[in-house]
C-alpha cells in the first residue's frame, strides 16, 4: 500500500538481496529500477522479473557514471544500495591494494551513490545501506577489512540520518544470506555448505537467511515513515546476546 507507484532504485538489483528487493517491491506495487555493472546480468534479472523493471548499467566506483545514471532517472522515492564486492584475506599478508579496493567497492561506492542521488531523491524518501554482522562479530579469521567496512557503513548511515533529514537513512545488517555472492567468491556447493554450517551453528536460527527475509526488512524501512538512523540486524540471532 505505502509503496504503490513509488519509484525505487536498487543499485545491486541484478543479484542476491537486491534482486529479492526488486521482487518484493514489485509485489507491493512499486515502480522498480535495477542497476549494476553487467549488462548480461541485468538482462537476465529483467527476464526473471517478467520485464517489469527498467535496467541501467552503472559502476558505483565511478562518480561520473553515477551522476549520469541519476540524471537519466530523474526524481525518485527510495534508494537501496546493495552493490558491493568483498573478499577475505589474512591481515598479515593482505596487499594494501586489495584492502583499498574493498573499501572502494563497499564503502566509497555506496557513499558516492547516495551523494549523487540527493538532487533527485524525494524529501519524503529514504536511503538504505547494507553492512554485515561481521561489524559486531567477525567470526572467521581474514575478516578485518570486512569488519571495518561494515562498521564504517553503519556509522555513515547514522550520520546521514541526522544530516539528510527529512530523508530517512537506515542500514540493514544481514548475517549470512544464501545468495550468488558465494559463487562470485569462488565457493563450490560443498564449500558453501561448510561455510553456512560453520557460521550458523552458534546462531539462534541455524541456517542462512533467504534473500526474501532481508527484502522484507527493506520494504519495512522504506514504508515506515518513523524509522530513521537504524542499524537493523537480520541475522538469525548471530549477534544476539
Ligand atoms: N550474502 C551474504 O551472506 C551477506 C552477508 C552480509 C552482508 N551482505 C551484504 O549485502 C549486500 C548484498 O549482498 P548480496 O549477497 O546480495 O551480493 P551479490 O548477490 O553478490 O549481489 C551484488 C550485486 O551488486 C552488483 N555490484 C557489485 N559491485 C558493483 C559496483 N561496483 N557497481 C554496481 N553494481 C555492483 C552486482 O552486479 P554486477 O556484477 O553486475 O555489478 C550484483 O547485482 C552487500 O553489501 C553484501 O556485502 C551480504
Amino acid at each position: 500500500m505505502f509503496l504503490q507507484n513509488k519509484k525505487i532504485v536498487i543499485i545491486g538489483g541484478s543479484s542476491g538481496i537486491g534482486f529479492a528487493i526488486a521482487e518484493t517491491a514489485l509485489e507491493a506495487g512499486a515502480k522498480v529500477i535495477i542497476a549494476s555493472r553487467s549488462k548480461e546480468k541485468l538482462a537476465e534479472a529483467k527476464a526473471r522479473l517478467n520485464h517489469q523493471v527498467e535496467t541501467f548499467s552503472v559502476d558505483t566506483r565511478d562518480l561520473s557514471q553515477l551522476k549520469a545514471f541519476f540524471a537519466q532517472i530523474g526524481s525518485f522515492d527510495h534508494l537501496q544500495i546493495t552493490a558491493s564486492e568483498i573478499s577475505f584475506g589474512e591481515f598479515s599478508s593482505l596487499p594494501m591494494e586489495d584492502a583499498k579496493a574493498m573499501f572502494e567497492s563497499k564503502f566509497w561506492g555506496p557513499y558516492q551513490a547516495a551523494q549523487a542521488a540527493l538532487p533527485y531523491l524525494s524529501p519524503q524518501g529514504s536511503i538504505t545501506f547494507y553492512s554485515g554482522a561481521y561489524s559486531q562479530l567477525p567470526k572467521t579469521p581474514g575478516a578485518s577489512v570486512a569488519a571495518a567496512i561494515n562498521s564504517a557503513v553503519e556509522g555513515l548511515g547514522r550520520a546521514l540520518a541526522v544530516e539528510l533529514a527529512p530523508i530517512r537513512v537506515n542500514t540493514i545488517t544481514p548475517g549470512i544470506v544464501d545468495t550468488e555472492l558465494f559463487t562470485t567468491l569462488g565457493f563450490d556447493a560443498s564449500q558453501r555448505q561448510t561455510l553456512f554450517e560453520a557460521v550458523t551453528q552458534s546462531q539462534v536460527i541455524k541456517r542462512p537467511a533467504m534473500p526474501k527475509e532481508i527484502s522484507q526488512t527493506a520494504l519495512y524501512l522504506m514504508s515506515n515513515t518513523y524509522s530513521t538512523g537504524n542499524t537493523l540486524f537480520v541475522d538469525g540471532g548471530l549477534t544476539f546476546r
